[in-house]
């Protein structure tokens, strides 16, 4: 019998580990198992709406899914619903490609005031993940602080500056398109703690902001002038300079929204009377390659914070894991526990390196776990062989399969046929579940 590999995620580093796999030619089954119904990780639930060139990438991962011997398994949380000893048993190989879901905290007083969200929290609302299915989120804030210097932010405040007219095409849920049609935010505000030339946004998305249609963006360097780039200044960070100097040059045009980047802004405190109302920044400036306060602090009355400083993963029970990075130690892609690998057991994407890089940056970094599971995986199973579907159903779990997500996205399709829009997103559980349907391998003995 051949051997059976479990991959856990199904986003694109889990996808790209398939593909890797079934690029050898080596005989082998892989269920793909994931805690939602819905396939593609945060190239569903992260890149932003107004991305939908950069979710068309979804069609490559999906391409493992057209041969009988890859299953995806839906609506199955590994560490809920089967454990990691369970999976071990019943699998040659397991690949940990859970990701890091979870917002950095930014570590000042106020910050678990209402009107605080983390990015991730905020993004997964906004592109409609059954996580926050029952939250609302009133937009009656006008001035908004989105704390970070990295594309996480750009995509937040951009969001929040787009017109009704701009988010009609993208695929947000019923709901949120009509929160954030009718939002009253005016001033977004985002908050840097170093210097323009050390922004981590990249040019292509900060040029976005002079496509926004009603926004006009203010740059804040407390009087420093942006720096000109010279030969030895890295492309992408000439390029970002360029853009800021162009924002300092284009003169305000009284439009309705105003994006303002503020450099040199460390966060303090957020305060409020129950409720956030301002945010306290410390002034900050560059010495001898390190970052120093400088004691003069401002406050910002704002009604809304978003922090988009980062994530970190979460530790599956019995998983070796690293509290300081949230992180799995690994060597390669082969887990470690103190110090020696696992035997069968691999991590890939952000879980494996951190919660840095494009979608891109899985492609290499799958293919490398992949060639770890290769050289370790047995030609013959030797696992007592499936099992899992048999498991999920003892312990009554929908499992769901790739039809039901199929069916899933062209139920999507018709609900925005008939809003008079592209397609709009089902982002409660209960309803996707239904639209899914239950899986319809029958029971796996092997
Ligand atoms: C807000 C945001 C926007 C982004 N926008 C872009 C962009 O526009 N362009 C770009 O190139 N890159 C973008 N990126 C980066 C890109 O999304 C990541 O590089 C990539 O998604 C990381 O892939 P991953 O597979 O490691 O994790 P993820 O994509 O997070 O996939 C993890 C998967 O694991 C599943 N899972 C989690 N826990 C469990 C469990 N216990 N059991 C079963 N399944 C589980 C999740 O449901 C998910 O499907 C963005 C990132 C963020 C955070
Ligand atoms: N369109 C796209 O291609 C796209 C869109 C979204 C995300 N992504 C990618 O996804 C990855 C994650 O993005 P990200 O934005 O979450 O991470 P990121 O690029 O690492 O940016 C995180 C930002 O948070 C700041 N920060 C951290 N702690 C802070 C604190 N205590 N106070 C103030 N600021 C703090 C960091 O500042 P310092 O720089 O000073 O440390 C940094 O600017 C990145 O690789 C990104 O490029 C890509």
């Amino acid at each position: 019998m051949s051997p059976r590999v479990a991959v856990v995620g199904s986003g694109p580093s889990g996808l790209y580990t398939v593909a890797g796999l079934v690029a050898s030619k080596v005989p082998m089954a892989i269920d793909v198992i994931d805690r939602l119904p819905t396939p593609f990780g945060l190239v569903r639930y992260g890149v932003a709406p107004d991305h939908a060139k950069m979710k068309i990438v979804s069609k490559v991962l999906a391409k493992p899914f057209a041969r009988d011997e890859i299953r995806y398994l839906g609506n199955v949380e590994v560490g809920r619903d089967v454990s990691h000893a369970e999976l071990v048993e019943l699998y040659d190989a397991v690949v940990y490609a859970s990701g890091t879901e979870h917002d950095r905290r930014l570590g000042v007083p106020g910050e678990d005031l209402p009107g605080v969200l983390g990015a991730g929290e905020f993004v997964r609302w906004y592109n409609g993940h059954p996580d926050v299915a029952v939250t609302h989120y009133d937009l009656k804030a006008r001035s908004v602080a989105v704390v970070g210097a990295g594309n996480v932010a750009l995509d937040v405040a951009r969001v929040l500056s787009r017109t009704a007219g701009e988010l009609r095409d993208t695929d947000v849920p019923a709901r949120v398109f009509d929160a954030l049609a009718g939002s009253r935010v005016c001033d977004v505000h985002v908050l840097v703690r170093r210097g323009p030339a050390e922004a981590k946004f990249t040019p292509a998305e900060l040029f976005q902001l002079t496509e926004l249609a009603d926004v006009d963006v203010v740059l804040h360097t407390g009087g420093v002038p942006v720096p000109e780039p010279d030969s030895a200044t890295d492309k992408r960070v000439r390029q970002n300079l360029e853009i800021f100097q162009s924002f300092v040059e284009t003169p305000p045009r009284n439009r309705s929204r105003r994006l303002h980047l503020h450099f040199g802004v460390a966060p303090r405190e957020i305060a409020g009377d129950g409720r956030v109302e301002r945010i306290v920044v410390e002034h900050t400036a560059p010495h001898e390659e390190r970052l120093v306060a400088t004691g003069e602090q401002a406050v910002l009355p704002v009604d809304l914070v978003v922090t988009a400083v980062g994530f970190r993963g979460a530790a599956v029970p019995g998983l070796p894991f690293d509290e300081a990075t949230g992180t799995v130690p690994n060597d390669a892609g082969r887990v470690l526990a103190d110090g020696a690998s696992v035997p069968g057991v691999y991590v890939a994407g952000w879980l494996k390196r951190g919660p840095v890089g494009v979608i891109g940056s899985n492609r290499p970094d799958g293919a490398e776990t992949a060639a770890a599971v290769l050289d370790d995986l047995p030609a013959d199973a030797r696992s007592r062989g499936g099992g899992l579907l048999s498991l999920l159903a003892e312990r009554e779990i929908q499992v769901t399969d790739w039809d039901g997500w199929l069916r899933l996205e062209a139920y999507e399709g018709t609900l925005g046929h008939d809003s008079g829009r592209g397609r709009v997103k089902v982002h409660d559980l209960t309803s996707m579940l239904i639209h899914a349907g239950p899986q319809r391998f029958g029971m796996d003995t092997g």
